[in-house]
């Protein structure tokens, strides 16, 4: 190593999974590391970086202006035009890892930015999506420390950390039809967990289930790993983080990023979102009631059928509660729905409801017409509702969802799980339920929730505390 070369900051890669959920934390967690003083690289695919450069406006303004960040352009692996929610995410998850690999490691051999002239040092530290163990596959052969970045929850990495002994104790594959049978293999989790609680890859028939297979092997290449990163806090998920303390290496509890994102930089925070957000909702909702409006989102890769579209609809029309629904345009199988909504909506529905293709979620949830959220408890979505202290509806759709949701209505009394139905009478009882009737309650936990989260990411607090000890660590780590 020159003199030249010391004298400068600690270069990290930051290889995130491609898509919306993931990419969204890991570029504030960029953006903090930057604001710590430490350059990046940022592998993105192609298709992320041109939605990126069409939608979001971090790209133009705030990560460009820093000195010491700059995206790296690689391919998915899958054609331009196909799709990448609903069905696709398995493909997607295949032809990423098998089209990153070599460019992976092609770019930490050459490493472009060993040139002294470049203003770099040479990476000395990676950090991988937690569904991206091929990381630690390069980082072990050439020489470099890896930590994972894990946008989900605690619960959800513990859920699968434990898949052996659920295999083991015979938990795993369901014998019998009752999903409300308890499940004991789970350590921190106290018998709350149901069968219909645990993360959708568990609903199989037989444990060599290939997707079961990929997300558990992955999980548990976590200990080859130098540390890992979490999106969550120590006063949200104790217990579990606990029980993973003792199994996996150092655990960095950041979150919720964010919001920890905004007390640490001084200017605005940019969005960095893959679709346009309609911002006409936003003047809709500044001429509701305080705590009247339902938000209802379902993330960036639920896809829906027109029979659950017209549930919902039905639902939440009668409940009598004013709206605003995002149906992103490619999330609806069929195109029934758009037809009959427009002609209710033209019956006098509109001024209670509000149907927009992607808003902008953040700023949204602190709105003070916002009374609840109908969400399909994707992680980022779950984190922004708690600190924005917004009570939730729980519809989980696949993955992590099913137990993140488990968590807010059982563990934390943040709100209601709706899992597993999709039917109008419910929908609008649960809705009226969370608005009127258990509202209060819900309101004063997610109010005490809020003050704990907001306090993780403040000078001192647990969250702050952790991401000043990620940049020392990295800082060793030349
Ligand atoms: C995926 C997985 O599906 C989810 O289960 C996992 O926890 C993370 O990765 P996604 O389904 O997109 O994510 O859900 P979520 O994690 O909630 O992330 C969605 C993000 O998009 C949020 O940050 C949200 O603010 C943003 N969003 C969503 C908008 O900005 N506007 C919208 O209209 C909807």
């Amino acid at each position: 190593m020159d003199e030249q070369e010391t004298e400068l900051p600690p270069h990290v890669l930051i290889i995130p999974y491609p898509a919306q959920g993931h990419v969204n934390p890991m570029l504030k967690l960029a953006e903090l590391l930057c604001h710590g003083g430490i350059h990046v690289t940022f592998i993105v695919t192609d298709y992320i970086h041109g939605r990126l450069l069409r939608h979001s406006t971090i790209v133009q303004s705030h990560l460009a202006s820093y000195s010491g960040f700059r995206f790296e352009i690689i391919s998915d692996g899958l054609p331009k035009d196909d799709p990448r929610s609903g069905d696709k995410v398995g493909e997607l998850f295949r032809s990423f890892r098998v089209t990153a690999k070599p460019l992976l490691r092609e770019l930490l051999r050459s490493d472009p930015v060993r040139d002294s002239d470049s203003g770099r040092k040479r990476i000395s530290c990676i950090i991988a999506d937690g569904a991206m163990s091929i990381a630690t596959d390069v980082g072990e052969e050439i020489g470099i420390p890896v930590i994972f970045f894990r946008t989900t929850s605690a619960c959800y990495f513990w859920a699968f950390f434990c898949g052996p002994k659920l295999i083991e104790s015979g938990e795993i594959p369901f014998q019998g039809n009752d999903m409300d049978v308890p499940i004991k293999s789970i350590p921190g989790t106290d018998g709350f967990l149901r069968r219909r609680d645990l993360p959708s890859y568990y609903r199989v028939s037989d444990v060599a289930d290939q997707n079961l297979q990929a997300i558990m092997s992955e999980t548990l290449q976590t200990t080859r790993a130098r540390g890992m990163i979490i999106n969550t806090f120590d006063e949200l998920e104790g217990p579990i983080l606990a029980e993973a303390r003792l199994q996996c290496p150092q655990i960095y509890t950041v979150g919720p990023l964010h919001a920890h994102l905004k007390v640490r930089l001084t200017s605005k925070v940019t969005s960095n979102s893959l679709w346009e957000e309609d911002m006409t909702c936003m003047t809709w909702l500044d001429v509701q009631p305080a705590k009247s409006v339902i938000y209802v989102s379902f993330g960036s890769i639920t896809m829906m059928t027109n029979d659950q579209v017209m549930e919902f609809w039905h639902g939440l029309v009668n409940s009598g509660k004013r709206f605003l629904w995002v149906i992103r345009p490619d999330s609806v199988i069929g195109k029934d729905w758009e037809k009959h909504l427009s002609t209710e909506i033209l019956k006098g529905t509109k001024e209670r409801g509000c149907i927009v293709g992607w808003a902008p979620q953040e700023e949204v949830l602190v709105h003070k017409s916002i009374g609840g959220f109908l969400t399909h408890s994707g992680w980022n979505s779950t984190l922004e509702s708690i600190v924005a202290g917004v009570p939730m509806i729980c519809w989980p759709y696949f993955g992590d969802q099913q137990i993140n949701s488990r968590f807010v209505g059982e563990v934390w009394k943040l709100g209601l799980d709706m899992k597993d139905t999709c039917d109008r009478v419910i929908i609008e009882k649960t809705v009226r339920d969370l608005m009127d009737g258990k509202g209060e309650e819900f309101q004063e936990s997610s109010d005490q929730m809020a003050k704990l989260a907001k306090k993780a990411i403040t000078e001192g607090g647990s969250s702050y505390c952790n991401l000043d000890c990620l940049i020392r660590d990295i800082r060793l780590m030349v």
